[in-house]
C-alpha cells in the first residue's frame, strides 16, 4: 500500500525575501506519516516549509517544496500509483501575481498587493480518482462545520473528511493535541476525543483501514 500525504504550509513568495504563508507546523501530517509507516504502509511526505526533521521511519519518503504550485506538481507525480490521498497540508488559497525580481522598496503608505488563485491540489487530483483510490481531505471551519464539511468532501471527491475544531482550548494550529470530527460521504460521523497529535493519527489511519478492509 503506498499513501500520498501533503503536509505543512505552503509558502508563495512576494519578493527575494518576503512571502505570504499561514501558521500550519506540519505536526498533524507528520503523526500521520509515522502513523501510516507504523502500519508497514510506503509513505510519500510531500511538505511544505516545515521546522520539522524529516520523519526516519522506513518506508517514508520526504519531498520538500515551498509554493501550491510545487506541492501540486509533487503530488500529481505520485497520485496514480498511490492507493490513499490524505490532503492534511494548509494550502495558501492565493499567491501574489507577480514575484518582484528585487526586493519591495518601502515607499507609500498603503500598499495593495494583486493575489490570484492557486490550484486546488485535492480537487484537481479527485477528479483523476479510480473508483478503488482513497482519498482523505481536512477541513478547518469557523461557521456551520458540519454543513461546510460535507460540501467540501463532495466537491473534492474526498471517501472522508477530518474537521478540525478550533473552539477546544488545545486543538489546532501548534499544539500538539487535536480535537476532530470525522465525515464520510454517506453521512457517518465519527467523533474523536481530544487527544495528542499522534493518537489522532493513529485513530485516523485505523479508520481508514476499515474503510479499506471492511470486516463482515
Ligand atoms: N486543499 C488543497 N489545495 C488547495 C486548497 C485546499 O489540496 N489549494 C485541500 C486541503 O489540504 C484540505 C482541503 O483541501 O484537505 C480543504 O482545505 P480548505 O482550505 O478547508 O478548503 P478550501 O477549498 O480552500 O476552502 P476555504 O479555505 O475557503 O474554506
Ligand atoms: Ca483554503
Amino acid at each position: 500500500m503506498h499513501v500520498l500525504l501533503t503536509a505543512g504550509p505552503t509558502y508563495e513568495p512576494l519578493d527575494p525575501v518576503r512571502f505570504l504563508g499561514n501558521r500550519s507546523t506540519g505536526k498533524m501530517g507528520y503523526a500521520l506519516a509515522e502513523a501510516f509507516a507504523a502500519e508497514g504502509m510506503q509513505v510519500t511526505l510531500i511538505s511544505g516549509p516545515s521546522a520539522l526533521p524529516d520523519p526516519v521511519s522506513p518506508g517514508i519518503r520526504t519531498v520538500r517544496v515551498e509554493t501550491a504550485a510545487q506541492m501540486f506538481a509533487a503530488a500529481a507525480e505520485v497520485a496514480a500509483a498511490a492507493d490513499v490521498w490524505v490532503f492534511a497540508a494548509a494550502v495558501a488559497d492565493y499567491r501574489p501575481a507577480e514575484v518582484a525580481v528585487d526586493k519591495i522598496k518601502k515607499s507609500g503608505d498603503t500598499l495593495t498587493l494583486e493575489l490570484v488563485k492557486n490550484v486546488d491540489i485535492a480537487a484537481t487530483l479527485g477528479q483523476r480518482k479510480r473508483p478503488e483510490q482513497f482519498a482523505v481531505g481536512f477541513a478547518l471551519e469557523t461557521t456551520n462545520e458540519l454543513a461546510h464539511a460535507q460540501d467540501k468532501l463532495r466537491r473534492k471527491n474526498f471517501d472522508l473528511i477530518v474537521l478540525n475544531s478550533l473552539r477546544d482550548a488545545g486543538a489546532g494550529f501548534g499544539h500538539d493535541t487535536n480535537k476532530v470530527t470525522v465525515l464520510d460521504a454517506a453521512g457517518q460521523i465519527v467523533n474523536f476525543e481530544l487527544q495528542s497529535k499522534a493518537d489522532v493519527a493513529r485513530g485516523l489511519v485505523s479508520l481508514v483501514l476499515r474503510y479499506l478492509n471492511p470486516t463482515p
